[in-house]
């Protein structure tokens, strides 16, 4: 069982959520208060939103879930996880997305349902060439892509690639057409300086200032010591940080981006987990790593989208 890291850094001593939309009465104090954990954050009011079914919901976005395949599989091991991913049943409100490694997308796109949407895991900032060991995004256009994955923290911590490049590499992309899930989240010693939101906001600055426009870009929020190590975020530490992601979105790009953009969250995400988080209002949908190869465990994540429909 994934435990939670409780020693965050920016953990405020703000009220938890409940999982409800906040304009119930119990919650309605706490809507207006300030987080001031080392930047300033406002909650961003729900107080103008319209009246909807799917009541624990702050955006305005469908719920959206990315499975990151990493550099996993063999022919056989994804044979077996397409077949999985067919038979399973999942909820028709949720844009579904899969991301192969490369060298299995061809098969993958001639044998997983149209359900299910395929990602690259990267892109070329720019038109493909000489450019050896990379893809392009016309590459991935031509093999059935729809979205690509960009600014992942392996890729930003492992690979070296920096802020100004990923978000380069995210305007290429969507001037293509491609819908690009935007990657953000801070180190494990950077939450413990605070700096959990000076880091994300300028990651989301370096995507800000770059992209065109909003409308095909997922943020994801993975912070890196949740990635891969069992330590999922709490319901309330990520709820904490999309509230400011999308605060962040508000005030720098616009009220309809903020609402209209999705925040997923990612790190350490399962089926036992999932349920919880997407309680959270501000919890759009995941990107989920390990527990995305396990067909029907990932069906269980989707599916996590009933917990946040609560009778209105
Ligand atoms: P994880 O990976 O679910 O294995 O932690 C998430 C990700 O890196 O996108």
């Amino acid at each position: 069982m994934a435990s939670s890291l409780t020693t965050a850094g920016t953990q405020p001593s703000a009220p938890s959520f409940s999982g409800l939309r906040r304009t119930c009465p119990k919650l309605d104090a706490a809507v207006s208060f300030s987080h001031r954990v080392n930047s300033s954050v406002r909650l961003v009011s729900s107080s103008h939103r319209s009246p909807r079914g799917v009541v624990a919901m702050a955006g305005s976005g469908k719920f959206f879930v990315g499975g990151n395949w990493k550099c996993n599989g063999t022919k056989d091991t994804i044979t077996k996880l397409v077949s999985d991913l067919n038979t399973a049943t999942l909820e028709s409100d949720v844009d579904v997305v899969v991301s192969p490694p490369f060298v299995y997308i061809d098969q993958v796109k001639s044998s997983l349902t149209d359900r299910i949407e395929i990602s690259g895991q990267n892109s070329w900032v720019g038109k493909g060439g000489a450019f050896t060991g990379e893809i392009s995004v016309e590459q991935l256009k031509d093999i059935g892509c729809k979205w690509v994955i960009l600014g992942h923290s392996e890729r930003r911590h492992v690979i070296g690639e920096k802020d100004e490049f990923i978000g380069k590499k995210a305007a290429y992309a969507l001037s293509e057409g491609l819908g690009v899930i935007a990657c953000i989240g801070e180190k494990l010693e950077e939450r413990e300086a605070g700096k959990t939101f000076d880091v994300c906001f300028d990651q989301l600055k370096a995507f800000a200032d770059a992209v065109p426009s909003w409308d095909k870009v997922v943020v994801a929020y993975e912070p890196v010591w949740a990635i891969g190590t069992g330590k999922v975020a709490s319901p309330q530490q990520a709820q904490e940080v999309h509230v400011a992601v999308r605060d962040w979105l508000k005030k720098n790009v616009s009220e309809e981006v903020a609402s209209k953009t999705r925040i997923i969250y990612g790190g350490s995400v399962n089926g036992g987990n999932c349920a919880e988080l997407a309680k959270e209002e501000d919890i759009d949908g995941f990107l989920v790593g390990g527990a995305s190869l396990k067909g029907p465990e990932f069906a269980t994540i989707v599916n996590s989208v009933t917990s946040k429909k609560v009778a209105a």
